[in-house]
């Protein structure tokens, strides 16, 4: 067996299935598209779901691909064991309606011992124990020894959740005795290392509905998965994925960063893993555009970057260091995956951002953690709660691992069941969360059975002459519709389009000689006809009629202008913010137009701006809008930006305006002119690292400007000047309202004055006290402290005692305050506010020289403030 590279075998694999017929399709993004089910792609077919539950039919009936996948559920684990990570490739062959286990599992046996001239014998299977076909193919068609041919039942039924799934048969490489545990009951599918998993071969035929009910599928596929990082372990004859050349970079490069070597502590060893994988999956995640979040894959993405800051600390690395890491990524994987390299400037920065900013948070709770620990040890307490430990966690996304080692230095325990059991409450509602999303779609009706083609001529057509080639009406084939019944419609010809790529679908109108139907939605149907929702408003239409088919005209020039406009928008936005900005989706409806992109951060006003000058420049500009069709592969040579999650045919359209080039099945202007004018509404967040532009050109841009013209008018009338004067108008009457504004207030200090001047003379002199005990109408606690304030200049250096009360209609407010020299002499205004209080049933208190208290019957401050005299002479008398 030769020694291979990870990309050689990425490669040959590839070769070796297009050489059987298979289509190579490039690995989808890490982010599934249209699938809310899943997370991540976590498996090379859970991008191709579609075309297993015969939701859409493929070009070819065989793909071949190798798959970015992320899986999450062990995270933990990763470092520990050989082969745990949370990013993967899986090379995978695939095959819907087309070849089943018997050429599935020849060519795999071919691949593995002729291809890469694996030893057969170290070789043996699973087959799930009621599949005698597959034991009978490995066993007959294959040579392969009863003895190696393990049954298996659960293990060897392979589904993920909702979706595509059926029996399995895994392959297994012995890598020897010394890998294993030795136990007697060690076989492939032990959890020991001897007999790792290479290959696992799934014969697809049923679907797992939302209600865990298996529906046979209207085809048998075959779905494979390999793990690239195994098979390279294997040829590579080292002990671990993490000594392959798929890693082995990413190791040097931490030696390097932390001075410590790989493979002499195994303690060490466990970071450096976790730095590797970690950083491999953040890499990918960021280049499909996932930044790190708060929820969801965002939230992951932090999570594992974290992990990975924390694992550097552990070998003595205190400063950001992941960063430059990513270069190291981009060189090793670039090549198959030019996301990582095209994107590795951007994704550097993301990953410096981050780490930045989590040494600050680390920092932060560590700050929190020493005050809890401190309260703690202040109450005797010696452990700390699975609450504050998960706050940690949460908040400031610190491992558990770290708050027992840190509360540990300070004798402290940290309850972990507790910390679990919040963990779990967490894990539950994500979970809960997560259900709420449909599952595949299970409602599946006979239109699946409808092959008839149907063209589409609506690029270059408003209308056709069309023959109705088949109805449904709930989910079934009918031949008539009739007035008030709604159904399903499909045209042997139609202008119609059908909505994707964020493109809203057409609506109008379709007639034949017996009846009239308005089209409400349009859709693809599996084998990718348009198919019309409709609502029979006259009449009835007939099966095999002949008919007139037409778009409500209008709309469809509204929809054309805001398509092209968000081209324009798209690159207008990546030149001025970057390349980075990947499109996250879109809407292009009649009325506006809405496109959702990666971004750190709001856009600032001038950005905005720029952004709306550039798209207005190239409109102006009346470039040709040219639309040509090529071969995918050539569109990419021309630098054609393909669109997120969208899955292209062999043959695509390129949509060229001006500097925009874009791969795209919709529908455009001839010239940018007719747009029109482009006008950009708002610019929001819409979940971590994706922003939503919503705009709008053409009629809508006139009616937001009428609208906003209306709005200033009206503006001007309320003012009462004409729309040019309107800003100098509103700027003199802010003046005049300032002015108005300081002139009360001064007004109102003069009339405070006034009132304490007024006060003081009603002050009562007990021996050489200025006593003063009065009710104020129409005060707040805030003119009564105000008040005081005036009196204590007003007797400065004097003695006095004066509590003044005020209510409103539902309470009493009572201020004290004593002079300095009294203070001394057993006066305090504290308690003295508070006996007041208590009169009229409040309570309060304060310091000796100013207190203030409310309380509860506004209608007792008058008996309280005459029982205040009482309470003077007490104080007096002590
Ligand atoms: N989908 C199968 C797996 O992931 C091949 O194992």
């Amino acid at each position: 067996m030769k020694s291979r590279s990870g990309q050689d075998i990425r490669r040959l694999y590839k070769q070796f299935f297009a050489e059987r017929g298979h289509q190579v399709v490039q690995s989808a993004s890490l982010v599934p598209y249209d699938d809310p089910t899943l997370l991540w792609i976590n498996a090379g077919m859970a991008p191709l779901k579609p075309y297993f539950d015969g939701r859409e039919i493929p070009d070819n009936p065989r793909i071949v691909s190798s798959q970015k996948c992320i899986r999450t559920n062990d995270i933990e684990e990763v470092g520990k064991t050989a082969r745990h990570q949370t990013f993967f490739e899986m090379l995978g062959n695939f095959s819907f309606g087309d070849y089943f286990k018997k050429e599935a599992i020849g060519w795999a046996w071919e691949f593995l011992t002729k291809s890469l001239e694996m030893d057969a014998s170290r070789l043996s299977v699973t087959v799930h124990f009621e599949d005698e076909e597959a034991f009978s193919i490995w066993h007959e068609q294959v040579g392969l020894p009863e003895s190696r041919i393990y049954r298996g039942k659960e293990d060897n039924f392979w589904e993920i959740g909702e979706g595509p799934c059926g029996p399995c048969s895994e392959i297994f490489y012995d890598r020897g005795e010394h890998f294993g545990c030795h136990s007697t009951t060690c076989q492939p599918g032990c959890d020991c290392d001897r007999y790792l998993e290479i290959w696992n071969l799934v014969f697809t035929q049923f679907n797992k509905e939302a209600d865990g009910s298996y529906t046979p599928l209207p085809k048998k596929n075959i779905d494979t998965g390999s793990g690239l990082e195994r098979l390279a372990s294997v040829l590579q004859d080292v002990p671990n994925n993490f000594e392959t050349d798929l890693f082995m970079p990413l190791m040097r490069a931490v030696e390097r960063v932390s001075g410590r070597t790989y493979g002499e502590r195994a303690e060490d060893d466990v970071h450096f893993k976790i730095i590797a994988d970690h950083l491999r999956t953040v890499s990918f995640a960021v280049g499909d555009g996932v930044l790190p979040g708060n929820e969801g894959r965002a939230y992951i993405i932090r999570r594992l970057l974290r992990r990975a800051v924390r694992s550097g600390r552990k070998l003595g690395v205190e400063r950001p260091f992941l960063a430059e890491l990513t270069t190291v990524v981009a060189a090793m994987m670039g090549d198959d995956y030019p996301e990582v390299r095209e994107k590795q400037s951007f994704i550097e920065r993301v990953v410096r951002t981050e780490e930045e900013r989590f040494q600050e948070t680390l920092t932060e709770g560590e700050h929190l953690l020493e005050a809890r620990i401190r309260d703690l040890k202040q109450s005797g307490l010696t452990e700390l709660s699975g609450e504050d430990a998960f706050r940690l966690y949460d908040t400031f996304g610190f491992p558990i691992d770290l708050t027992i080692e840190l509360a540990a230095e300070s004798g402290i325990s940290v309850d972990r069941a507790g910390f679990e059991a919040e963990l779990e409450i967490q894990r539950e509602r994500a979970r809960s969360a997560r259900h709420q999303f449909d599952g595949m779609q299970s409602d599946r009706t006979e239109v699946e059975n409808i092959t008839v083609p149907s063209r589409f001529v609506g690029y270059e057509e408003t209308t056709a002459a069309a023959t109705v080639v088949a109805m449904l009406a709930d989910g079934k084939t009918v031949a008539e519709l009739h007035a008030g019944q709604a159904g399903q419609l499909l045209l042997d010809v139609t202008p119609f389009y059908a909505e994707s790529g964020g493109q809203l679908s057409d609506t109008g109108e379709i007639r034949t000689e017996t009846g009239t139907c308005r089209v409400t939605a349009v859709t693809k149907a599996p084998h990718g006809q348009h198919l019309h929702s409709v609502m029979v408003v006259q009449g009835s239409l007939l099966l095999g009629q002949q008919g007139y088919a037409a778009i409500d005209e209008t709309a469809r020039r509204d929809i054309i202008k805001n398509h092209t406009a968000t081209h324009l928008l798209h690159k207008a936005l990546r030149q001025v913010l970057g390349t980075h900005v990947a499109q996250a989706g879109s809407l292009v409806a009649p009325d506006r137009l809405r496109f959702d992109f990666s971004h750190f951060g709001s856009l600032s006003s001038e950005e905005l701006s720029e952004v709306e000058r550039l798209v207005n420049q190239d409109i102006f500009a009346d470039y040709e809008v040219h639309i040509e069709e090529k071969s995918l592969e050539e569109a990419r040579k021309t630098g054609a930006m393909a669109l997120f999650g969208e899955k292209y045919g062999e043959r695509v359209r390129v949509v060229t305006a001006g500097d925009s080039v874009e791969l795209c099945g919709g529908c455009h202007v001839a010239r940018t002119g007719l747009i029109g004018q482009f006008l950009i509404l708002s610019e929001t967040g819409i979940g971590s690292g994706v922003r939503r532009v919503e705009a709008v050109s053409g009629r809508g841009a006139y009616e937001y400007v009428c609208e906003q013209r209306g709005r200033l008018e009206q503006v001007a009338s309320i003012l009462k000047s004409g729309v040019h004067d309107v800003v100098d108008r509103a700027t003199r009457l802010q003046e005049e309202h300032r002015e108005s504004l300081r002139q009360v207030e001064s007004l109102r200090a003069r009339m405070t004055h006034a009132r304490v001047e007024d006060l003081a003379r009603a002050a009562e002199d007990l021996d050489g006290i200025h006593t003063l005990l009065q009710v104020v109408p129409d005060a707040d606690a805030a003119l009564l402290r105000e008040m005081v304030d005036g009196l204590k200049q007003t007797w400065h250096g004097a003695s006095y005692v004066i509590v003044l009360g005020s209510s409103s209609a539902e309470k009493a407010v009572f201020v004290a305050a004593v002079s300095e020299n009294l203070q001394h002499r057993g006066f305090h205004a504290g308690k003295l506010v508070k006996a007041v209080a208590e009169v009229a049933d409040g309570s309060g208190g304060g310091k000796p020289d100013l207190a203030q208290a409310g309380a509860k019957s506004p209608e007792k401050v008058s008996m309280a403030i005459a029982k205040s005299r009482e309470f003077v002479l007490q104080m007096k008398g002590n």
